[in-house]
């Protein structure tokens, strides 16, 4: 097998599964951004052609490496034995990728404009080198271009493959110098990027949510498989009960392999489409689901971790129902809830470590107050 594309973006440490896997043959080199930045590409105005533009300004992902030389990386790293975060893989890898790009796979300088240093298009959109100039004609198929090296994300999978390397495994290194703790959820992600292109028309936020969460879980139990702890276990159950509960066709006694069969999961509801309709059934499911709250919840994790389990339930079930809110919203329908009580289900859902019978009543408490408000 090639070496796939991600491994020289670093990220496939993080990626661990086959999914990831999915990259071009052959390398096409890193461009830097600025070759994407001239007013006639997209250093222009609006979508597609401000693609730069909103990048440089807003985008979260361009500051990614400056959160390496705060004081809370400072104090990651030096709980780690790291000199300096801002030079370190464990941290590069995901706050500066174009850091770990071998030289050999970045164009020249004197072949093109200067390289971000740091975090560039390439990190999302592949390198460049062989499409850059096919990809300005209109005629052009999108099909030849990801076989040049350009990365397909049109659909929520293909994006969930794209985002989920950053966005949910810490090691076990990490998570014992406190990194803040990942938490994957697509759709948000998605709506909190500020967008430099365009959604379909039929762009869903249930089922990119739902994608959003088999890949998740995918990628937490591949990392079980490196790193197995009791803490994973809770949250891969807490995912499992997740998508069982919405009904949306998640096989809990299914034999197959955890992480074949969440990645099967979510390419199958990727293919599928979704109305509003199964939506809003996955919504009033999801909303009265109490299972998971009960004393006998989570047998299959060790004792000591199971609030931890309900507590990612509920970190995650108060995410899913804003979801679906938005998924009514953007459909021009009257949202099931009112924002100040989805506001109210978040506060009472602190980070899963603390859960406690306590924690869980009340956060049960405000399930039940939107659950009588949806009868
Ligand atoms: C697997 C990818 C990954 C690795 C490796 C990683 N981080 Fe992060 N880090 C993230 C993501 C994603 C966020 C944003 C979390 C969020 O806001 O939900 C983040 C957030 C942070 C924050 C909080 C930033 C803020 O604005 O709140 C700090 C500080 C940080 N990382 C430092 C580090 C340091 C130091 C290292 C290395 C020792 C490191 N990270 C390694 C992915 C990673
Ligand atoms: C964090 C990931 C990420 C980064 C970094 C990123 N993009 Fe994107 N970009 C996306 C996603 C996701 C889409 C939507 C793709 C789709 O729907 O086919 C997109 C779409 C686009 C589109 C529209 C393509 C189309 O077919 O509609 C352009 C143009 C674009 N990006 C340019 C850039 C440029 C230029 C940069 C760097 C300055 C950049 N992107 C950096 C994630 C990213
Ligand atoms: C190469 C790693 C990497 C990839 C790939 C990546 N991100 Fe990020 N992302 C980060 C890091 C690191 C941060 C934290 C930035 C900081 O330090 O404040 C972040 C922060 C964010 C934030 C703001 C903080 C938060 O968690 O709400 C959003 C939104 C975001 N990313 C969306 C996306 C989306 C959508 C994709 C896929 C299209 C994506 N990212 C792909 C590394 C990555």
């Amino acid at each position: 097998m090639q070496v796939p594309f991600t491994l020289f973006l670093a990220v496939i440490f993080f990626c661990v599964s086959e999914a990831c896997f999915g990259e071009p043959e052959g390398v096409s080199r890193v461009l830097g951004s600025g070759s994407c930045a001239t007013s006639g590409c997209h250093g222009g105005a609006g979508l597609g052609k401000g693609a730069y533009n909103i990048w440089k300004h807003s985008d979260p992902h361009d500051k990614a490496s400056a959160t390496l030389t705060n004081g809370q990386s400072t104090a990651i790293a030096q709980k780690m034995g790291i000199k300096s975060a801002a030079d370190s893989v464990s941290c590069t890898a995901c706050h500066a990728p174009m850091k770990n790009v071998a030289p050999s796979l970045l164009m020249p300088a004197d072949q093109g404009p200067a390289e971000d240093k740091d975090f560039s298009c390439a990190n999302c959109h592949g390198g460049a080198e062989k499409w850059i100039l096919s990809h300005t004609r209109p005629d052009y198929p999108r099909a030849a271009l990801e076989k040049l090296g350009m990365r397909p994300l049109g659909n929520a999978y293909q994006r969930a493959n794209a985002c989920v390397a950053c966005h949910q495994n810490l090691s076990n290194e990490l998570v014992k110098a406190n990194h803040p703790p990942l938490i994957f959820e697509l759709d948000g992600l998605l709506v909190e990027q500020p967008k430099h292109w365009r959604e379909d028309e039929d762009f869903s936020h249930v089922k990119t949510w739902l994608i959003g969460q088999a890949v998740a879980l995918r990628e937490i139990a591949a990392q079980t498989l490196r790193e197995p702890t009791d803490a994973r276990t809770a949250e891969i159950e807490a995912i499992k009960e997740l998508l069982a509960a919405s009904g949306t066709g998640w096989d809990r006694e299914s034999k197959t392999d955890l992480v074949k069969a969440a990645d099967d999961f979510a390419k199958r509801v990727s293919t599928a489409p979704m109305s509003t309709t199964q939506a809003r059934t996955a919504l009033g499911l999801l909303l009265q689901n109490r299972k998971p709250f009960e004393i006998s919840a989570f047998g299959t994790v060790a004792e000591d971790h199971r609030m931890r389990a309900v507590g990612h339930y509920a970190e995650r079930l108060a995410l899913a129902l804003d979801r679906l809110n938005q998924s009514l919203i953007a459909a021009g329908e009257k949202a099931a809830f009112a924002e100040d009580s989805l506001n109210e289900l978040f506060i009472a859902s602190p980070p899963p470590k603390s859960f406690d019978v306590d924690i869980t009543e009340n956060f049960v408490r405000k399930l039940d107050a939107m659950t009588a408000v949806n009868k």
